[in-house]
């Protein structure tokens, strides 16, 4: 792995700041429930050094759990709402690991949390391949051409067939795929793993999990290891994986176009060490970002940052919000001040946090890559963009549109003001989406994730003393409208008033019964845009 760090890092032409941000690579990993991501977090945590145990990441999620009280839907229903950032250092490389909540119940934060790395994990169960959640998140990925690399984990069970599954890679995803290393042996008889690049075996009992080291071991001699196997079998196999499969490309990968394929099993720690090392050599460093005024290179010395996640009152106690803050450029120190280019006015960045595995501490200074958590009194705002005093904004935080929509109903309709303030502060922090019809009936609120649901009520009833219920209303469906004839537009507004609603800026949006009166009003909109993504500004 030290050659990683030489080829990156330490080479010598580039300055501090560039050599700090070449030794960074933030990720995510993204994958269906149960295919293994948590075990996963907790192997790579150790690699790092960041944990001494595993089993802390669960038992960390439910130390936070007890911190706050809306959390409890979380601890009752098992699940992580939370997407937390966990640092760690490997062989001169800091890994910034963003979690996304991989559990049926998800929300736009899982989803706004690709907007804000550089490259993805895809971890597939052997046993079920491509599954929905997984499928779901990569198409975010694949928004953004955010590179992926592949773990085919659970390879210590019953697998489905090894080509069937990369076979499945590239249909369903249209993403090509190289086999990095290719199992030797399956489910009971899983021996390790062919290093298909390099040659040699790297065998599950012996060491070799724990090493990474290669083995090399003649074909007959894993006969021996395990008389199940047919030897010339797996000899023919191998040849064939090594003459068939696409040689690895670097550009492909790095366009989204190819993944590399790690076989492993996280649960007895084996394929970890090959795909972290992948991660180190191939994982881009962190990228540049689109503004609205020009692309920022992550090595521009001026610091910038944008804010793709709020978690609220962390804290009970202190009702304080944390901004999650990915860097794009530049180095932030504690202390300095920054532009809120939404406001223009500055902040002091007194306290900017970095997070563990295990706990939170003071950042003194972090850089183009990281993600730092910003304490503020709901200053910051989903998608706000900060600067060193510069004028641009990042695109590209994007808001889904709902896929629940639902009418807010107070059971004490005295409180109709405080609710519509509580509900533009909640769609502020990205908790929901509200959109108020034009013609004023009450708010509608739109989620991805049932859940959101659920915390909102929670949070209004906690924090606003707000008891609300949601109502089915007839709108199932919501797309923002925008055409490049103005005129068009309002044409298109006037003529559907019931329908439109304002979204938490201002932009309109068309709220449709279902998929047919949505595709009616399409067919007949002409000039009119509707989307189902739109850039947070
Ligand atoms: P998730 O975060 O993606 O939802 O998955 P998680 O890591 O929680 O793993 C889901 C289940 O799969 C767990 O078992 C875990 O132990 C098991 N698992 C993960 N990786 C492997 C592997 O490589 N091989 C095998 N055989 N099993 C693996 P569980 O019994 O559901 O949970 P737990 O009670 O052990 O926590």
């Amino acid at each position: 792995m030290s050659d990683i760090a030489a080829t990156t890092a330490e080479s010598p032409a580039r300055s501090p700041l560039a050599a700090e941000v070449a030794r960074r690579r933030t990720f995510a990993i993204i994958s269906h429930p149960d295919a293994g991501k948590t075990t996963l977090t907790e192997k790579l945590l150790l690699f790092g050094g960041a944990i001494n145990l595993a089993g802390q990441v669960k038992a960390k999620g439910e130390r936070r759990n007890t911190r706050s009280d809306w959390m409890k839907i979380e601890r009752e229903r098992g699940i992580s709402v939370v997407t937390s950032v966990m640092t760690f250092e490997f062989e001169g490389l800091v890994f910034n690991l963003l979690d996304t909540p991989g559990h049926e119940d998800f929300s736009e934060d899982t989803y706004r949390t690709l907007t804000a790395v550089d490259s993805a994990v895809m971890v597939i169960d052997a046993a079920k391949g491509i599954e929905a959640r997984t499928r779901k998140l990569f198409e975010v990925c694949r928004l953004r051409d955010i590179p992926i690399i592949t773990f085919i984990n659970k390879m210590d069970r019953e697998s489905r067939d090894v080509f069937e599954l990369l076979d499945e890679i590239e249909k369903t995803l249209a993403l090509d795929t190289t086999p990095m290393t290719w199992p030797v042996g399956r489910g009971r008889d899983f021996l390790g793993t062919y290093d298909v690049i390099n040659g040699g075996v790297r065998l599950l009992e012996g060491g070799g999990a724990k090493t990474g080291a290669a083995q090399q071991i003649e074909i007959a001699e894993l006969a021996k290891l395990n008389a199940n196997l047919d030897a010339s079998a797996v000899k023919d196999e191998l040849e064939l994986v090594t003459e068939a499969s696409k040689p690895f490309e670097l550009e492909a990968f790095r366009e989204g176009h190819l993944t590399p394929v790690y076989f492993g099993s996280a649960l007895r720690n084996f394929g970890v060490g090959d795909l972290l090392e992948g991660l180190g050599k191939f994982a881009p460093e962190p990228r540049a970002q689109d503004s609205d005024q020009r692309r920022v290179e992550a090595t521009d010395p001026r610091m910038s940052a944008f804010v793709f996640k709020i978690q609220a009152n962390m804290d009970p106690n202190h009702r304080d919000r944390i901004a999650f803050a990915r860097l794009c450029s530049g180095k932030l120190s504690r202390g300095m001040k920054a532009k809120l280019v939404r406001t223009g006015k500055s902040m002091p960045l007194s306290s900017p946090q970095f997070f563990f595995a295990q706990d939170r501490s003071v950042a003194d200074e972090a850089f183009a890559g990281d993600v730092v958590g910003i304490p503020n009194h709901g200053t910051l705002r989903i998608g706000d963009t900060l600067t060193e005093g510069e004028d641009f904004n990042f695109v590209g935080v994007p808001s889904f549109a709902p896929e629940i929509v639902r009418r807010v109903r107070l059971t004490d309709a005295m409180k109709a003001k405080k609710l519509k303030e509580a509900l533009q502060q909640m769609s502020e922090e990205g908790v929901v989406q509200v959109f108020r019809p034009r013609d004023g009936a009450p708010a509608l609120v739109g989620v991805v994730g049932a859940l959101q649901l659920d915390v909102l009520k929670a949070r209004l009833e906690a924090e606003y003393s707000l008891p609300v219920e949601f109502e089915v209303s007839e709108f199932q469906l919501a797309r923002w409208v925008s055409s490049e004839d103005r005129k068009k537009l309002d044409t298109f507004i006037a003529a559907n008033t019931s329908s439109i609603a304002d979204d938490v800026d201002g932009d309109p949006v068309y709220l449709a019964r279902n998929e047919f009166y949505l595709g009616y009003t399409k067919e007949r909109a002409e000039g009119i845009e509707f989307t189902n993504v739109k850039d947070v500004k």
